[in-house]
């Protein structure tokens, strides 16, 4: 085994957590939350991925108020879940796997039926591109009010995911989510302190970092997930994300995941291989967004055929520009595509399909020197986000659950 490739498999630590490798489950929302609580199906679902080796798993998109998910089935941060949520952190420590929570708000965009505003809020108002299908056509500008708000709740969730067990927190900041939305020239038409320049668009995210950090203290890994280009004319590009992440470092980030795309205008861009449309049209029961697809598809589904690692090259420009730790997540599927991400100085790798075909991938790949993962990039599991059972790689169906354990 070359020295890159054993690197994969030597521990390194996060702000002061050990991690016994270097694979971390990338966040995948696992839709496995009837009314926002985690059931026995969630704890399943990461209990494989611990068994199957990676150091740390992410629970994805842990919204941080009820107003900050997308549907109305989606984890959000609240008191009722307590005892679950910790119950099910202290089974998967005892599988041995570290625990992050990828903490997300929807900003503008949202489909939840249980809405307590009467709109989403994000940056400006407009539409509201996820409501439209169903009747929920527009979002209302935050106001000065609204943002403390958004922030408190931010620092609120980030105390309450630390004492429930949670080994570190992931901020998400990109993919066309509310704190994208206020960072993207696209999105962010604001005239305020909050909108125009970069620094004005970045001054939420950083005073996310900053309340997320007065929540946990010093010595609690943060990481955050960024996009490195929206892949849209007149959003954030490959040279915004340089300097995103240089003023993320500074802001004391422990570490930063380089993504790409936002959901709503380019989601192609972050995945590469087969596009989602065709799966997305087979699942989608709502008439209305079945037309909508059909008709903004073809262009929204762009085609960006995959390769290995297609994020590197510019992932790596940011690991020059930054010192804290920096963790790849795209494309990488192949033991040699991950010995080359430890030779390029990346401490971290985030697998999002690969484990969803494999869990057992970091088993498998320390075990067999030329491992490849069975993923073929048909992006099938995509479209299973809402699907009743939770999401799932239909190709390579999980395994009969390795460990049940009723929510309790
Ligand atoms: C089914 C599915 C759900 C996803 N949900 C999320 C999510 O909730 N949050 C997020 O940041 N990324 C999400 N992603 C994107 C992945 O985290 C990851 O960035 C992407 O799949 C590329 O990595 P990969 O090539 O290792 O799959 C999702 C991906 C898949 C396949
Ligand atoms: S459905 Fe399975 S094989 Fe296809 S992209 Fe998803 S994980 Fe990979």
């Amino acid at each position: 085994m070359s020295d890159d490739l054993a690197k994969c498999f030597e521990p390194a630590t996060l702000n002061g957590l050990t991690l016994k490798n270097r694979f971390i489950k990338a966040g995948t929302y696992e839709g496995m939350t009837p009314n926002g609580s985690p059931s026995s199906a969630l704890l399943n679902f990461h209990s494989n991925i611990a068994n199957g080796g990676s150091a740390m798993t992410t629970i994805g998109y842990c919204a941080t108020e009820a107003d900050g998910r997308l549907n109305e089935n989606m984890l959000y941060m609240q008191e009722e879940i307590r005892q679950p949520l910790s119950n099910m952190i202290n089974e998967l420590h005892l599988l041995g796997t570290k625990v992050s929570g990828q903490m997300g708000h929807g900003g503008g965009f949202s489909k939840n039926r249980q809405l307590q505003r009467r709109r989403p809020l994000g940056p400006n108002f407009g539409l509201n591109a996820l409501g439209i299908p169903h009747g929920m056509f527009f979002c209302d500008a935050m106001t000065h009010q609204d943002i403390k708000h958004f922030v408190q709740q931010y620092h609120n969730a980030a105390a309450f995911m630390k004492s429930v067990g949670f080994d570190a927190l992931e901020i998400h900041f990109g993919h066309g989510y509310g704190l994208c939305q206020f960072m993207s020239p696209k999105t962010n038409k604001r005239t305020d302190l909050y909108g125009g320049s970069f620094l004005n668009r970045m001054r939420l995210p950083l005073e996310v970092l900053a309340a997320v950090r007065d929540a946990v203290g010093d010595s609690f890994p943060i990481i955050g997930k960024i996009s490195l280009t929206e892949g849209v004319r007149g959003g954030l590009h490959y040279d915004d994300a340089l300097n995103i992440a240089i003023l993320l470092d500074q802001a004391g980030i422990d570490g930063i995941i380089t993504s790409g795309g936002t959901s709503t205008m380019n989601p192609m861009i972050m995945f590469r291989g087969n596009s989602i449309l065709q799966p997305m049209l087979r699942a989608e029961k709502n008439l209305l967004m079945k037309l909508m697809l059909r008709i903004a598809g073809p262009r929204l589904f762009k085609d960006y055929p995959y390769h290995e690692l297609y994020f590197l090259e510019h992932a790596k420009r940011l690991r020059d520009a930054v010192d804290c730790n920096m963790i790849y997540v795209g494309g990488a599927s192949t033991n040699e595509s991950f010995a080359t991400l430890m030779r390029e100085g990346f401490d971290f790798i985030q697998l999002g399909r690969s484990l969803l075909s494999d869990p057992a991938l970091p088993h498998k790949a320390q075990r067999s020197l030329d491992y490849k993962s069975n993923c073929v990039h048909c992006n099938e599991c995509v479209a299973t986000i809402e699907h009743a059972d939770g999401i799932h790689c239909p190709r390579f169906p999980p395994s009969a659950p390795i460990h049940i354990m009723a929510a309790k």
